[in-house]
């Protein structure tokens, strides 16, 4: 396992929200090699690595809370150090960073895409990037198909596919990794897993919080390019994906790419029809009341976004893939919920065919976790005469005692130890851009613009037939 951890975008949020309480439960639980050590590099100056150290822990206690573990974060800083370079000079860079990569080095780029290439060549440039030293990047993978090949052909040029790691915190959550363990532990599913029994697949991460803070990188993205491109896309790969024959990473990520290569890309004529962009404005989330979103001026972005995919395959041929997600909605809900088709032919009087519920998996990812398959199931008491079907719901929830890992977790312990099956291969990147870029050009010619919609509801009311069936609280 590597020893060594450099991380770029040191003062950023990402860092202390989840890379560096990351690695401190990692040393907790002693996951990470006795003499692991974190080398951090940021632009801003410090007086000392003291002076960061101080600064870097007030920021993740403040954030974290009670949750934060202060002895394991005690001790994540005393294998700390800190750089200060200007990020955008390869030269500069090489020319200041004082690591020896001797017991193994993996490089983490937590910061925008702009900054990949300078810093990767910076990292060569210091013989940082010689085998075994490993990167790993954070997404998003460019702001699209051409920008994202500028960027691996560059990264391709300092460092081998092979020790190359691209990030998507979705892949690191457990109960994403239990969708491959859902499908493909069981024969249960794969027998209907098709355009034969499966009626419509809705994939829905509603979140409550919203941009503040980050506007000056989200007024470029949009909730397009920073969720669905990445997060939503390998949601969908994993439900809609063939059987792979392996678990390994190569094996599991070309079952990816075919379905990424099957998405039927958008057009100016369907996408009315097929897709809403919502902007939030002023309105109260969980009783409190927010702003509206601030866009920088000259832009107009979306907050949220409701897409209707098709699969050109056979597996999954007429089946929407209705993909929804947004800010500042109703209620935080990450889910995916695959409805079945009716059966075929209705024996009972009670309820009539016209109310009888199809059956639903639904998989709840977070908050809160749990699958549950809706089945019908009968009421049968002799005085009602006649036998009653009702929904019945038929809970395989995990247990809520087991301590969540955060995803970040995990990620880290495969890019240190080499194994690439939950990361995102370069083909799979471009071919997520390439259908996202589809979008993109079809909302262009169309000038369709986001509607706004009201904090704390879910989304514009042209986006209420993409929503799941039951929604005013999804599913
Ligand atoms: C990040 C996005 O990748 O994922 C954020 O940049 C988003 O905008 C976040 O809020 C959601 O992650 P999670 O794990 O809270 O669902």
């Amino acid at each position: 396992m590597h020893e060594q951890f450099l991380l770029f975008g040191a003062t950023g949020d990402l860092a202390a929200g989840q890379v560096v309480p990351a690695l401190a439960n990692l040393l907790r639980d002693r996951l990470l090699p006795p003499g692991f050590r974190l080398h951090a590099v940021a632009k801003t100056r410090f007086d000392s690595d003291d002076a960061f150290r101080a600064w870097l822990t007030e920021r993740v206690l403040k954030r974290a809370g009670a949750a934060a573990d202060r002895d394991a974060l005690r001790d994540l800083m005393s294998r700390t150090s800190y750089t200060a370079v200007d990020l955008s000079q390869p030269e500069a860079l090489a020319a200041t960073l004082k690591v020896d990569p001797k017991d193994g080095l993996l490089s983490y780029l937590a910061v925008p895409p702009d900054l990949f290439v300078p810093i990767a060549r910076g990292l060569k440039l210091a013989g940082l990037l010689d085998d075994p030293s490993r990167l790993m990047l954070e997404k998003p993978i460019g702001r699209d198909l051409a920008s994202a090949r500028v960027i691996n052909a560059a990264i391709a040029e300092c460092v081998p596919e092979s020790r190359v790691f691209r990030l998507d915190h979705y892949l690191g959550k457990a109960t994403v990794q239990n969708l491959l363990a859902l499908r493909f532990g069981n024969t249960l599913l794969e027998a209907v897993w098709s355009r034969r029994w499966i009626d419509r697949v809705d994939i829905l991460v509603a979140e409550t919080a919203g941009v503040d803070g980050r506007e000056q990188y989200y007024s470029r993205y949009g909730a397009l390019r920073d969720m669905v491109q990445n997060h939503m896309l390998q949601l969908l790969c994993l439900i809609a994906m063939e059987p792979p024959s392996a678990l390994d990473a190569d094996t599991v990520r070309n079952a990816k790419l075919m379905v990424l290569r099957a998405l039927r890309p958008f057009d100016a004529r369907h996408v009315a029809e097929d897709s809403v962009r919502g902007v939030y404005q002023a309105g109260v989330v969980g009783a409190q009341a927010v702003n509206g979103f601030t866009q920088l001026p000259e832009q107009s972005i979306e907050t949220f976004v409701a897409l209707r995919a098709h699969i050109d395959n056979w597996r999954w041929a007429g089946v929407p893939f209705h993909l929804v997600t947004g800010k500042r909605l109703a209620t935080r809900s990450t889910q995916i919920l695959v409805s079945f088709k009716p059966v075929s032919h209705w024996l009972f009087e009670k309820p009539g065919r016209q109310q009888a519920t199809p059956n639903r998996l639904l998989i709840r990812l977070q908050p809160e976790e749990n699958i549950e398959l809706q089945l019908m199931n009968s009421l049968a008491a002799p005085e009602w005469g006649a036998m009653e079907l009702q929904p019945l719901p038929l809970n395989l929830s995990v247990s809520p005692s087991r301590r969540r890992r955060i995803a970040y977790e995990r990620l880290f312990l495969d890019a240190l130890n080499g194994r690439h099956t939950l990361f995102v291969r370069d083909d799979e990147v471009e071919a997520a851009w390439r259908w996202i870029d589809s979008i993109d050009s079809a909302w262009n010619e169309t000038h369709t613009e986001p509607q706004p919609y009201v904090a704390g509801s879910w989304g514009p009311q042209a986006a209420q037939p993409f929503l799941p069936a039951d929604s005013g609280s999804p599913a």
